[in-house]
């Protein structure tokens, strides 16, 4: 079936029934309290609803990205957090391995700047601009982020200087607040073509409206379908009944962290998920670590972190849960032949799958780290395609909101993220 799928049979041997049915209804309340509005944080819900895009703001955003992909090669799109890290992680996780250096591309290349402030990365980025032909993608909320608008200040000068003041306004265009901040003010001033990231939609749960939306569109990504497979997981995902799977995720992950399990790995078996790893983490540690609690994020990427984390997770402080973010069915086919000679002894895969490999060595690592005490939460999506994509993040953001309530916590605000910017500033104020 075309869904998401948990399956908790090597999670709850390490939690009574009791406990865990009694944080599926703890859950379930604060599903309520969500679906209703009435917890922490309720002028932040836009986003529960934001699958219900409507035909002509999809066509919008198709509209623009084509009008960014006419005569350009390469779209930069800079934000920092929830303003790049969605639209990153679905594009990757929807692009061919190598697609930078495939010879025929069909979209844009799209690249990411001011997620970071290095000198080095700005300057190759610039130099790689002068040899393509490029638009810019620039995104921030509250408009004044100090690493997107530094970024920003260097791509849009170099637009100008190679394409002119008015070429510039149709290679830029920015997503920002309705009326406050310094990009929404130079946006206008500028004329650049504009998109609004709502009042009551936070950065990191942003990735259905035009901040994520349209750099994937620009990527080629199928956004309809993305919205569609959210859709689909918003009906199940706020439905009140104890099997809705978010809950269920959120029920297991707290009653898990109640014993001792302060840290969820996320792992995956897919090198293109590595960049949906980094949005959870994002997801879950700004919304979840606050007030002196919360499960710490952290991933891996199987099986290859295996090889440098694997000795830790088997047999270092007992303090882990894993979640496996599994696909089901690979998009391509690919057997290990016959070697008539068989030199390094593998002829007894000869005829099977490389996925079948990789399932193995999933269960083979569950079994594994079962034994060694971390319990094993697997969440299924049937394909790595665009629908099952957004079922994923909706049913991630659904579960992260119910979670956060459930450990007491405002899930939509960060006032941790300040702390540096206060010191940043200071030290940088002449
Ligand atoms: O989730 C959040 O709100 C943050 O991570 C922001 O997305 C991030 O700080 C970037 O903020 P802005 O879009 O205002 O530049």
């Amino acid at each position: 079936m075309n869904t998401i799928t948990i399956d908790l049979k090597a999670a709850k041997p390490f939690v009574s029934d009791i406990d865990f049915e009694r944080e599926r209804l703890f859950a379930l309340e604060a599903l309520k309290r969500l679906t209703a509005g009435t917890g922490l944080g309720n002028d932040f819900l836009g986003w529960l609803h934001l699958p219900q895009i409507s035909k002509e703001e999809l066509d919008g955003i198709r509209e623009a990205a084509k009008a960014l992909s006419v005569g350009m090669d390469t779209v930069v799109v800079v934000g920092i957090g929830g303003s790049y890290l969605g639209a990153k992680a679905v594009i990757e996780a929807l692009s061919h391995s190598f697609d930078a250096l495939l010879p025929h591309r069909k979209s844009p290349l799209v690249l990411f700047a001011g997620h970071h402030l290095s000198e080095d990365y700005m300057s190759e980025l610039l130099e790689l601009m002068q040899y393509r032909s490029c638009a810019c993608i620039v995104i921030s909320k509250s408009g004044t982020t100090i690493e997107p608008a530094i970024a920003f200040r260097q791509i849009k000068k170099h637009i100008e200087d190679k394409y002119g003041i008015e070429e510039a306004k149709r290679r830029i265009v920015a997503i920002t607040d309705a009326r406050k901040g310094a990009l929404k003010q130079l946006a206008n001033r500028q004329g650049y073509r504009t998109f609004v990231i709502p009042d009551d939609v936070g950065g990191r749960f942003s990735v259905l409206t035009a901040v994520g939306l349209l750099p994937m569109a620009v990527a080629g990504v199928d956004i309809e379908a993305l919205i569609e497979g959210a859709r689909m997981q918003m009906a199940k995902s706020l439905n009140i009944s104890i099997e809705n799977p978010s809950v269920v995720y959120a029920a297991i992950r707290n009653v898990l962290y109640r014993q001792g399990k302060k840290i969820e790995l996320l792992a995956n078996y897919h090198p293109k998920l590595h960049s949906v790893t980094e949005w959870w983490k994002q997801l879950y540690g700004e919304s979840e670590g606050k007030e002196g609690v919360g499960i710490f994020p952290a991933g891996v990427d199987f099986t290859t972190d295996l090889h440098s984390m694997g000795q830790y997770i088997q047999d270092g402080q007992r303090i882990l849960m894993e979640t496996v973010l599994s696909v089901a069915q690979p998009e391509r086919t690919l057997c290990i032949e016959a070697d008539p000679l068989d030199m390094d002894g593998l002829n007894y895969l000869s005829g099977r799958r490389i996925d079948e490999c990789n399932k193995m060595a999933e269960l083979g690592v569950r079994m594994a780290h079962v034994d060694g005490g971390v319990p094993n939460i697997r969440i299924e999506i049937p394909r790595l395609d665009a629908y099952s994509l957004g079922a994923l993040l909706y049913f991630f953001e659904a579960a992260c909101g119910i979670s956060g309530y459930m450990l007491g916590v405002n899930p939509f605000d960060q006032p941790g993220v300040e702390a540096y910017k206060k010191n940043m500033f200071a030290l940088l104020k002449p």
